[in-house]
């Protein structure tokens, strides 16, 4: 596809599909003429990934204000202890489903905790963000339809739920991201509670499934590539650059999409106006001009430009607590777990998903 149609319109779904790092690149850092307003997006549900300058730019500004690199760091120690206790309570037992032991509660824990939802309420906000990334179990119109309306139901509870944590952080703030969100102020503006309880959601439906595939997606690759696996026992300090290279190896998110906003010419072809057009970070990511040996994993590639968090002023607002959760998860597992196969009977379907890259169970 990069070499015949890197550029292509595709009538089954009125869109383009573009392929190329150059183009993918040139899409995303250029947002005055590939908006990220959706056409079919409602205002009441608007947040700062579905917004374009100068609005993004200013609730960016402030929600970077409760969501430091220096902030995340210091979850470091809490990430490694809810680690050790997930695995705690399975490695005794010699076999263990990863997404569901490992990969799907730590992201919700660290982010409900982030937040400050207390921990008695842990399993029904598990429960709901489980559904609001929920796809169809078929493919018929009936179960989407149904998991549209549990998504419905699930965020009307969230937003109950949510209310009422703003409401008491308002009157007794603690050390939690609700309390800095309801504080950070930038030139006399604040968010209003429905931007607090639309953020936080934001964050559920956005961090959550595609950390869980982002760990998954990294075993994985130690059950594939057992010499890579060697090679992150021997040297476990190259854990990052390990990480690096699985997010662009195996993306969580394949594609991003965008709007043109205005008629723009790319790869030699004619958008137009309000077409709709997706940009695949996955065939960017193995692209022959910009990575060497691109169909290789390379344990510590340098440089590794992919682009699994996207660029420019949509860059991924959740990365660095998803890098620091995919190495803390990933150096846990290699220090306490022995040789690490994948089970013999593992049936692996695959998210149902165009643009999630994971499967729903994975046995080792
Ligand atoms: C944006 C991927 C984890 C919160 C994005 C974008 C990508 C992405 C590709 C850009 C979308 C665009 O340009 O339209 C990922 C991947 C993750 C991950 C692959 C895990 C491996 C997280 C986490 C959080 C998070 C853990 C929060 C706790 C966000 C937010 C945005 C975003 C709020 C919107 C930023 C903006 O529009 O300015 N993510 N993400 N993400 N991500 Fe992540």
């Amino acid at each position: 596809l990069r070499r015949l149609t890197p550029v292509r319109f595709d009538e089954s779904r009125s869109t383009w599909d573009v392929f190329r790092y150059e183009d993918v690149h040139r899409i995303l850092k250029d947002p005055a003429a590939f908006s990220s307003v959706r056409m079919l997006s409602d205002k009441e549900r608007e947040t700062i990934l579905t917004m374009d300058p100068p609005r993004h730019s200013q609730m960016r500004a402030l929600v970077n204000k409760a969501f430091t690199p220096k902030i995340i760091s210091e979850l470091e120690p809490h990430i490694r202890s809810i680690t050790n206790d997930l695995l705690n309570a399975v490695l005794d037992k010699g076999a263990m489903d990863m997404v569901h032991d490992l990969a799907v509660p730590l992201p919700v824990i660290v982010i409900a905790e982030l937040l400050g939802v207390p921990s008695k309420d842990r399993d029904l906000f598990k429960e709901w963000s489980d559904i609001l990334v929920k796809g169809p179990e078929e493919n018929t119109d009936e179960a989407f339809y149904q998991v549209m309306a549990e998504k419905g139901q699930a965020t009307e509870q969230l937003n109950a739920y949510f209310a009422q944590i703003v409401e008491q952080r308002r009157l007794e703030p603690q050390e939690d991201l609700i309390s800095l969100l309801l504080s950070a102020e930038i030139e006399g503006q604040k968010l209003t509670d429905k931007e607090i309880l639309g953020f936080s959601i934001l964050l559920l439906a956005a961090g959550n499934e595609t950390t869980t595939n982002l760990i998954t997606n990294a075993v994985r690759i130690l059950t594939e590539k057992t010499d890579v696996q060697q090679q992150l026992r021997h040297n476990p300090e190259l854990v990052a650059s390990f990480i690096e290279e699985v997010l662009r190896f195996y993306p969580p998110i394949q594609a991003i999409g965008r709007v043109a906003a205005a008629d723009i010419e790319i790869g030699g072809k004619s958008i137009k106006k309000g077409d709709q057009v997706v940009s695949w970070v996955a065939s960017a990511n193995r692209d022959e001009t910009k990575f060497a040996d691109p169909e290789t994993f390379i344990i510590d590639r340098k440089p590794n430009a992919h682009l699994s968090f996207g660029f420019g002023i949509h860059f991924c607002l959740g990365a660095p607590l998803a890098r620091l959760e995919g190495q803390i998860a990933l150096r846990t597992i290699i220090e306490r777990m022995g040789d690490i196969r994948l089970a013999a009977d593992a049936d692996l379907t695959p998210i149902q998903s165009p643009f999630v890259y994971g499967v729903k169970h994975y046995p080792v």
